[in-house]
């Protein structure tokens, strides 16, 4: 083990007052490195990360796999750009891709290099494909911070504060029960029947459905709060869609690439298939790349130089994500989200079931490796099945004692939740080291009032 380096701690501190203060930051240190689900920071204290950069490390912070295949990209080529020729990876990257598409009409690909810029292709895709100006996007929905992706996120008003926003975007509920009023405990066929009587009427009150271009819809709500879309959701949308002629978008961003247990979060509904769909994060295990995918005709409606972008499917990026997806060939990552996430979701349940710690829970939720706990505020939904006064802050004063036990954590969404989010090669000992610091840390907080 390196000593802690006073250099980087010298440098952290001249250095820190010159980054924007527009940035949030869990932890105000610099992570010096990583390997499989911990990090360690300058002070070399050691961190288990339930984090994973916010769902971005799937396969666990420098791979070996990933980190040989970056290094030998960097060796032949490192930039190529897309307009100008092919690198060896990014067709390699389609390759690897076209056979695990959740549906094989998925068939044509643009990588660029976030998740937003994916949303913004997909949103100029959809209207250039439909000739139609609106947009339907998801009440705590989520789709990034650029000017576009920001105008379809509804999860917090902070991600277009000060700013205007695309029009012709319309917000519909969804089957969570924060966005239709109803108690934590209402059950899922009632949520949708809900949420599906507000589409009906929002497209007899706001906007003409012919109008519409395209639904955007997580599969997984992500920074809005870790709710799944419930399958019947899904397959309404579809349905809905295909009466209507617009597109339906899933966008896989934060869901894809093993999070939620299957490789796409869709494919937990049979035969589900959407028009478009967007991925990220998990894509290239820490490197800069996003990708779109349609059908062919669909893409086809973008004239050659519509799209584009300086960086856009990086050799270097697309060499770590052909990486991933062999090391998902042959390793059984699949099969370790779904042990660990049962691991985490007992030790949650537990928690909302116990007397000690019930009357601080309003809910548990999420799917795989995407898990969240939102506790009980001053919000009459989340008092519901109450049984005395509610400690305040709960979720800050969690998190800062989960994060003093050397374990990453996150908050998420405008209602008061923390998410789970490990890397999904989180071995059952530190998965049960961090559920021993969950539980301690909701215990305390319980006791403290
Ligand atoms: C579902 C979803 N879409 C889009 C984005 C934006 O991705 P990026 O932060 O790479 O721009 C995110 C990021 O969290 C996301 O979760």
């Amino acid at each position: 083990m390196p000593a802690p380096n006073a250099n980087l701690s010298a440098l952290l501190e001249a250095n820190k007052k010159h980054v924007t203060p527009a940035l949030g930051r869990l932890h105000d240190h610099i992570i010096v490195r990583g390997e499989g689900a911990r990090v360690w920071d300058e002070q070399d204290k050691e961190y288990i990360d339930l984090t994973a950069g916010i769902g971005v490390t799937n396969l666990g912070h420098s791979h070996p796999a990933v980190t040989a295949a970056v290094i030998n990209q960097v060796q032949q080529v490192s930039h190529v750009q897309c307009s100008i020729a092919y690198s060896v990876p990014y067709l390699q990257l389609i390759e690897n891709l076209v056979p695990i598409m959740p549906d094989k009409s998925l068939d044509t690909f643009f990588f660029w290099n976030s998740g937003a810029e994916a949303i913004e292709f997909a949103l100029k895709l959809v209207k250039r494909a439909t000739q139609r100006p609106n947009i339907i996007c998801m009440q705590g929905g989520y789709h990034g911070r650029t000017f576009a992706a920001s105008s379809i996120t509804r999860s917090k008003t902070v991600y277009t504060l000060g700013s205007q926003t695309m029009g012709g975007v319309y917000a519909a509920p969804f089957p969570y029960w924060h966005s239709l009023g109803v108690s934590p405990d209402t059950p899922e066929e009632e949520l949708v029947a809900m949420a599906k009587i507000q589409l009906e009427l929002l497209v007899k009150q706001q906007v003409a459905p012919s109008d519409v271009a395209a639904i955007f819809c997580e599969p997984v709500i992500g920074e809005g709060g870790y709710v799944p879309a419930p399958a019947s959701w899904l397959r309404f949308l579809r349905e809905f869609c295909d009466k209507h002629g617009m597109l339906l978008v899933i966008d896989e961003v934060q869901t894809g690439f093993g999070r939620t247990g299957k490789m796409w979060a869709s494919e937990h509904v049979e035969n589900f298939a959407p028009d478009v769909m967007t991925f990220a994060k998990g894509l290239a295990n820490g490197f800069p790349l996003s990708g779109v995918v349609s059908r062919r005709e669909i893409m086809e409606k973008q004239e050659p130089g519509t799209i584009g972008g300086t960086y856009a499917g990086n050799a270097i990026a697309c060499a770590a994500a052909v990486a991933v997806t062999e090391v998902f060939k042959t390793q059984p990552i699949l099969e370790n989200v779904n042990a660990r996430s049962k691991q985490i979701f007992d030790t949650l349940h537990a928690l909302r079931a116990s007397p000690k710690t019930a009357n601080l829970i309003a809910d548990v939720r999420g799917k795989g490796l995407m898990v969240a706990m939102e506790f009980r505020t001053d919000d009459a939904l989340t008092q519901r099945g109450a049984t005395g006064p509610i400690p305040k802050d709960i979720g800050k004063r969690v998190q800062k004692k989960i994060i003093d036990q050397g374990i990453f954590v996150l908050t998420t969404s405008c209602f008061d939740t923390i998410r789970f989010i490990p890397p999904l090669v989180i071995t059952e000992e530190e998965m049960a080291a961090a559920c021993k610091a969950i539980t301690s840390a909701v215990e305390e907080v319980a006791r403290e009032g």
